[in-house]
């Protein structure tokens, strides 16, 4: 058996290999072995399952942002922790472990029912596209360096690196990345779609925070329903999606306990207070 360990830390459910901090709102995430460029070890996997369960419950925390430690975003799978030595684990193991980078990676991570946001500061490869693109909305330094690195080493990219890329980029510049292993650059990523924005290094924490200052302005149960009812829709037929979106707007309206939509109703056409057009309605009342 190696050295690294294959069961879920019991404590400290982290603050080793991933940081939470909440400030203002924001749940900052950091993924945090910046020597390994934060390639994705079990301790990440624990860490950060028990990480997403704290900004879950906490209502201190609004919106959550994703980011990596030092000049990494995430360098993707840990070859060596993720792959090599669980090899050696027994397969049970082997599939908890799995089964439990898949849950925080996307299952969990695309359903989060707070808004997430990924901060891609710098080296961005293979497994950390899963993530990444499962987060709600993505930014990247203009000189962060992305790439699907799994054919240089002699894999296809699983996990659900090759669905998460097809879902975002086109077929061409999916096969071509994914067939060349080529990198390329935060603002070539925006182009592609791949990432929201590309920003200059020192602006990326700035325009980042101003976009999680505008989601907290929205309502957190609408956000909430809005983002899950994307992610069902898409596999459905038109008619299906159709009963589908009038029946979640109704349960979301019926579940919101602000009653927003009554709100943003009467501060436009009674008050004349604001312009559903330009900006949220008042929340505070
Ligand atoms: N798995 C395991 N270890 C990794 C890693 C990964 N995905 N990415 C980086 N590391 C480790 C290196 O082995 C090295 O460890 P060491 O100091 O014990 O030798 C350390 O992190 C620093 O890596 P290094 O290559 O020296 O850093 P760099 O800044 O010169 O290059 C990268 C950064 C990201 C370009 C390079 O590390 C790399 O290509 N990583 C692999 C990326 C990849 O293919 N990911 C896909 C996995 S699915």
């Amino acid at each position: 058996m190696s050295s690294v360990d294959s069961t879920p830390k019991d404590a400290p459910a982290w603050g080793e290999n991933a940081l939470l901090e909440i400030v203002d709102g924001i749940a900052w995430v950091t993924l945090n072995r910046p020597d390994k460029r934060n390639a994705i070890s079990p301790g990440i996997v624990w860490e950060m399952n028990a990480i997403m369960d704290e900004v879950e419950a906490n209502d201190a925390a609004k919106v959550m942002i994703v980011t990596g430690a030092g000049e990494a975003f995430c360098a993707g799978q840990d070859l060596k922790e993720y792959f090599r030595i669980p090899d050696t684990w027994p397969a049970i193991e082997r599939e908890r472990l799995y089964r439990a980078n898949s849950q925080w990676q996307w299952r969990r991570m695309m359903y989060f029912p707070k808004p997430t946001i990924a901060m891609v500061n710098g080296w961005c490869f293979g497994g950390a596209f899963q993530f990444m693109i499962a987060c709600d909305i993505a930014l990247a330094a203009d000189d962060a360096t992305f790439g699907l690195s799994e054919i240089n080493w002699g894999i296809i990219p699983a996990g659900i690196v090759t669905k998460s890329v097809s879902m975002v980029m086109n077929q061409r510049d999916s096969l071509y990345y994914i067939m060349t292993g080529d990198p390329f650059d935060g603002a070539k990523a925006a182009e592609m779609g791949l990432v929201n924005f590309s920003v200059p290094r020192e602006e990326l924490r700035e325009r980042t925070m101003a976009i999680a200052a505008k989601l907290m302005e929205k309502n957190p149960t609408v956000l909430r329903s809005a983002k899950a009812a994307y992610h069902h829709v898409r596999s459905m037929n038109w008619d299906t999606a159709n009963e589908y979106l009038m029946a979640k707007h109704a349960q979301t309206n019926a579940n919101d306990p602000e009653r927003g939509s009554q709100k943003g109703m009467s501060q436009f056409l009674d008050e004349k207070s604001y312009r559903p057009g330009l900006g949220a309605y008042r929340r505070e009342d």
